[in-house]
């Protein structure tokens, strides 16, 4: 049972949370993606009217309790750039590895941070650090939702086919945290998302009826070739996330679900291949894939620096 906490008012008033997609107004994250590619133009320093305020005094501190290398260094740069300071934590290295409470944690660090980002083992922490803290709170991966990686896999695709409004997007492989967040952009951006995978793996019921009374168009299917069939973009993801353990089993139910060129010619001429990294050649995706003219996925790994400083400016009270 997940915890009950009203994120949508934290889209109005401060602090301004980014802990999923469908809790964010239409209208801010146009105006975060909008920014995200402004900001890619401008380069590694931010023109004045996208700093957040309170720079460059402002800090943003990190948690991780599972290993990261694009979050990590994406959102350490992107507060650079933005002209603020940032702090890595690991959690091993706080007292919150040793029993004291979220909640605790969240109303200490509070008081001598501006922002927080947190990649989480459970959603459920997450919401109640942001229960507690007084600043905003960045999802940087839950087992629920990757946001920050879904926005710049978003602007990533809009570098090549235009504004995502209305387009066919095709996830094929594990109905997992990333898939969740393309659901959850599919009805705050309006676009088609087909999804491809196993029985088993589908993504929670419960999210695909909320995010389809949202308005979105959401197709769930076992077929991948139905999936990607008038498709502008595939997208897969490793077959076993962190902290699962049911490697084989995985495996062999997401065998069929494997990107290959074969399965890309059946997408839109011009289709682009995506992949959150890190990805496991021979295993979701075929080494021809990733590594073929399709591939989009090094551009998308570059994107979350410039999505997520539009992110941070948004959380740090910018982008009005
Ligand atoms: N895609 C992504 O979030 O990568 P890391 O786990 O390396 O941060
Ligand atoms: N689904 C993957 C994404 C890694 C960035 C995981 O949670 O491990």
């Amino acid at each position: 049972m997940q915890r009950r906490v009203d994120l949508k008012a934290s889209a109005t008033q401060r602090p301004r949370h980014f802990i999923n997609i469908d809790a964010i107004a239409a209208d801010d994250l146009r105006k975060i993606m909008d920014a995200a590619h402004e900001l890619k133009k401008a380069g590694k320093r931010a023109p004045e009217h996208l700093q957040p305020p309170g720079v460059p005094d402002a800090v943003l501190a990190m948690i991780f309790e599972k290993p990261s290398t694009r979050t990590r260094v994406s959102f350490d740069v992107a507060m650079r750039q933005l002209g603020g300071q940032t702090i890595v934590l690991n959690h091993g290295d706080l007292q919150l590895g040793r029993g004291e409470s979220v909640a605790d944690t969240a109303r200490v660090l509070s008081r001598y941070v501006d922002a927080i980002m947190l990649r989480a083992n459970s959603h459920d922490s997450l919401l109640e650090f942001a229960e507690y803290a007084t600043i905003p709170v960045i999802n940087g991966l839950t087992d629920m939702s990757h946001p920050c990686q879904v926005m710049a896999d978003i602007m990533t695709f809009e570098e090549s086919h235009g504004d995502v409004t209305g387009q066919k997007i095709a996830w094929v492989g594990d109905g997992n945290n990333v898939a969740t967040s393309w659901m959850h952009a599919a009805a705050q951006f309006n676009f088609k998302l087909a999804i491809a995978c196993p029985g088993q793996l589908r993504p929670e019921k419960a999210t695909i009826d909320a995010v389809r009374a949202a308005g979105a168009e959401v197709e769930v299917t076992d077929d991948p070739e139905e999936a990607v069939r008038g498709s502008n973009c595939v997208v897969t993801d490793t077959w076993v996330s962190m902290g699962q353990t049911d490697e084989g089993y995985r495996k062999q139910l997401l065998a069929p679900f494997a990107v290959d060129g074969a399965l890309m010619k059946k997408a839109q001429k011009g289709a682009v291949f995506m992949h959150c990294l890190p990805a496991y050649r021979g295993h979701e995706v075929a080494e021809d894939v990733i590594d073929g003219p399709q591939s989009v996925v090094f551009d998308e790994a570059e994107n979350r620096l410039h999505a997520q400083k539009a992110i941070l400016a948004w959380c740090l009270g910018g982008l009005a």
